[in-house]
């Protein structure tokens, strides 16, 4: 084994895949890029979201407690990046963008239609937030597009390289202790 720079495991274990925030903040719509989530809890659902002051979303979220996780696939890698490389604070990023706002049904944060899945989430702890800029996220609604289903979504390897999905395995047989998770 070779020694890995402490500070940036992340890049080995930055989880899932890249994601779209939506949030509307006082009559404005808004979507940024992020890498940093994580799933904390089953039942209810909870999200863990890491989202920094430097984004417009962050205001956003604090003042609102409500945003949509959008997952898009690999079809918009570019737009995806570029969505995280400018601000809300100077962009209209649905029109830059072309992406297509769609009510959703719980909270005040747009669906992104162009994307596979999208989670309607409301903000449940923001007690890390100051310290860690960590959110936890309650998922109430969620919606895919099944037209989508199967394409591949993109994952950040921490420095602006992506892998895509790949080959699918099943081991459900083997999965023998954990059965409800198996459907
Ligand atoms: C691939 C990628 C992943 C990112 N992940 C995160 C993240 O997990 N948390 C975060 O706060 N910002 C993340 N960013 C940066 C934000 O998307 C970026 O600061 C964006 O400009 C914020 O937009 P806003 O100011 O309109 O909210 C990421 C950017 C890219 C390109």
């Amino acid at each position: 084994m070779e020694e890995f720079a402490v500070n940036k495991v992340f890049r080995l274990l930055e989880p899932g895949p890249v994601v779209l925030v939506t949030t509307s903040f006082q009559g404005n719509m808004n979507v940024m890029t992020m890498g940093f989530h994580m799933m904390v809890q089953h039942e209810p659902p909870l999200i863990g979201a890491i989202i920094g002051p430097w984004d417009h979303s962050y205001t956003a979220l604090k003042e609102t407690g409500e945003c949509v996780i959008a997952i898009p696939t690999a079809a918009l890698a570019e737009k995806v990046v570029d969505i995280g490389n400018c601000s809300g604070r100077h962009t209209d990023k649905f029109a830059t963008f072309g992406l297509t706002s769609s009510p959703a049904g719980e909270v005040e944060a747009p669906l992104i239609k162009e994307c596979y899945a999208n989670i309607e989430c409301k903000v449940v702890d923001k007690t890390l937030a100051n310290k860690y800029d960590l959110f936890i996220l309650e998922a109430v609604k969620a919606w895919v597009d099944p037209k989508l289903e199967g394409q591949p979504t993109m994952h950040h390897k921490g420095d602006g390289t992506f892998s895509l999905d790949g080959k699918v395995i099943n081991l459900q047989d083997r999965m023998v202790k954990w059965k409800q998770f198996r459907d």
